[in-house]
């Protein structure tokens, strides 16, 4: 019998010498992917052999070299002879469902195909000669003389901080070290430097310093395997919602490096969690990969943003630099370097050039729009060649703010809405299929766009009392319509007149923006050969209501495309590519960011989207031909 240690779930599992790892994970109810079944056809099974005697049957489907030369085979042609211990990377681990959610992982892979795996940190294994009065080259000079063996013709050079740890370091491992070097371009920098040999890694964590959630993964940089993944909501919060009252936070004595403490505080606490169940060590983290809006990046490096909500809107710093961790406050992981990905300005943060990689943005091609819907709703308009780029403010109302009854996605959250014409009886989907608490961005979507389909509503959002709806009240004032009953009539779950009139506004700004991004590039709507919607929102949003309430333009549904958290995607391509590193500074370069608080045309087209789905029905093709007539007398 031979112990098989599955990684990063640490399970071990007792099995006969001979069988295929693919037998031993699904006899003992560990998930790998396969659409083959096991037979060695479809390459789903990729694992990773981290110790242990192993034997490869023959396989139609070869992985890539690169990856067999790091110890990747495949789960179901790998057949054990001894104790071995095996990761799963995240890859074969997800569900089917799951990886199509992604979509913006196979646009990462694709990115990475393209350019290949070549981060700016690397790992070396140094076996050292003794020294002796023969050879009494310097500690460093001995460590110097192996790894140029390695990277021959480029200038080492080591931090103060391993210098000083060298001397006891390599005598009390025998001389037997892993070094990990950073590639600063003029030079190769020992950053850190291990006891014995390390056969994995190195590693990096990737970073989404979102305003409301923080999303670490834990990821191998040379093989850009996802060994864990954890998100929780951003501390800061206590000190205010969103990023301005965060900003007027920063303002007061000790706001900034209490908001600076917090956020830093909490990533080295999901660090910790990823690295201890990947039985790694804080050291084998080599570099941290921020991304998030421009304020939250101020916050995170502790830099004033206060200037930022004063105009001319000007932030301190636009990133794109690598610095020590430890200059910010990381103790855990004090011995790495934190990259700070590129912003354009003050509200065109890291987070959308992030998103742009993701997308593919860094390849010309047709005329693109990316659009990342949140607070605000940031957009960019290009080919790859140029870029026009704007930002309007939606409010909180697609994140379930600013309605009497709206909630963000949590489990119990309405998140589909269906009205029965004849009966005006309201089906609901709710997240979790939990009793419902509210209605979440996607439901209030769907709602609006129910309600107008439906008659309940007019063209200018407001309801429509000749129309018969019993769910149509009037409340403190306010008229309402109950989308599902309680207990009694205080535990209804409405939305109101108010409520629909902000969704409306909000609606209206993001189209806006669209409509003058597209005519500031003298094309039409016909003209976009894609759209991408990025944010965890657009992974819920019916796409067809999304255009019958005029939010997005009306375009063939097939253009459009969900890609995840793009901001966290864009950041595990610049850790695993140096191409992308700079990519993603020449995109923040090439990015005409159009300032609409001034824009009188910007104001025209708000006025004009002001309406179900907007004044110029003609912009709305496929959503006129789905208006009812008008019943008389019937329920709605
Ligand atoms: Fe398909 Fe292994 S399961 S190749």
């Amino acid at each position: 019998m031979s112990r098989i240690k599955f990684m990063p779930s640490g399970r071990t599992i007792n099995a006969r010498k001979g069988k295929t790892i693919f037998q031993i994970a699904r006899e003992a109810g560990i998930h790998l992917n396969t659409s083959c079944n096991g037979v060695g056809t479809c390459g789903k099974c990729k694992i990773k052999i981290i110790e242990g005697k192993v034997d490869q049957l023959t396989s139609s489907y070869s992985l890539p070299q690169t990856l067999q030369d790091q110890g990747y085979s495949l789960a179901c042609r790998t057949v054990v002879l001894s104790d071995c211990t095996i990761f799963i990377p995240q890859e074969t681990r997800l569900l089917g469902s799951e990886l199509l959610e992604e979509r913006g992982e196979i646009h990462l892979t694709e990115a990475i195909d393209r350019v290949g795996i070549n981060p700016r940190f690397r790992r070396a294994y140094l076996a050292l000669p003794y020294p002796s009065l023969e050879d009494n080259l310097s500690d460093w000079q001995r460590i110097e003389r192996e790894a140029v063996k390695i990277w021959p013709g480029r200038q080492l050079v080591p931090t103060y901080r391993v210098l000083q740890e060298i001397p006891s370091l390599l005598r009390d491992s025998d001389w037997k070290v892993t070094a990990d070097f950073f590639d600063r371009g003029d030079a190769l920098l020992l950053t850190n430097l291990q006891k014995g040999k390390k056969t994995i890694g190195p590693f990096g964590l990737v970073v989404d310093v979102g305003t409301t959630t923080l999303v670490v993964e834990l990821i191998e940089l040379s093989s850009g395997s996802v060994w864990g993944k954890t998100s929780r909501y951003n501390p800061q919060i206590t000190y205010g919602e969103d990023v301005i009252s965060r900003v007027i936070y920063a303002r007061q004595e000790g706001g900034l490096s209490q908001l600076q403490r917090e956020v830093v505080k909490a990533i080295e606490h999901m660090a910790k969690k990823l690295i201890e169940e990947s039985n790694l060590s804080p050291d084998d983290v080599s570099g941290i990969y921020v991304s998030g809006n421009t304020i939250m990046l101020h916050l995170l490096a502790g830099i004033d943003p206060s200037f930022i909500r004063e105009e001319p809107y000007v932030p301190a710093a636009s990133f794109g630099w690598w610095e020590d961790a430890s200059k910010f406050g990381f103790h855990l992981l004090e011995k790495s370097l934190v990259y700070f990905l590129p912003c354009v300005a003050s509200v065109l943060g890291a987070d959308i050039v992030a998103g742009l990689l993701a997308a593919g943005f860094d390849e010309p091609g047709p005329l693109r729009l990316f659009i990342d819907i949140g607070t605000n709703g940031e957009m960019v308009f290009g080919n790859g060649d140029w870029f026009l780029a704007c930002s309007c403010s939606a409010g909180p109302a697609f994140e379930g703010g600013g309605a009497k009854h709206g909630t963000r996605v949590i489990p119990g959250a309405i998140e589909e809405v269906k009205i029965d014409r004849e009966t005006c009886d309201v089906e609901i989907v709710t997240v979790g299929d939990m009793p419902p608490q509210g209605i979440c961005g996607s439901g209030l979507i769907d709602l609006l766009a129910e309600l107008y389909l439906n008659g309940i509503i007019d063209r200018r959002g407001k309801f429509d009392f000749t129309c018969k709806a019993n769910r149509l009240r009037k409340s403190n004032g306010d008229y309402e319509f109950v989308v599902s009953e309680g207990e009694d009539k205080t535990k209804d779950i409405t939305i109101t007149e108010a409520d629909i009139d902000n969704l409306m506004r909000a609606k209206a700004a993001l189209f806006a923006g669209i409509r003058l991004l597209i005519q500031t590039g003298n094309v039409s709507i016909e003209d976009i050969d894609k759209l991408y919607i990025a944010g965890v929102f657009g992974r819920y949003l019916d796409l067809e209501k999304a255009i019958t309430i005029g939010l997005l333009p009306d375009i063939p549904i097939d253009k459009i495309e969900f890609l995840g958290n793009t901001s966290l995607l864009g950041a595990r391509i610049v850790a695993l590519s140096q191409d992308f590193e700079r990519k993603a500074k020449e995109i923040a370069s090439r990015i005409t960011y159009l300032e609409l608080a001034r824009s009188s045309r910007f104001m025209d087209e708000y006025v004009s989207a002001l309406f179900l789905p907007h004044t110029h029905l003609d912009l709305f093709a496929s959503v006129a031909g789905k208006i009812p007539k008008k019943k008389k007398g019937g329920s709605c």
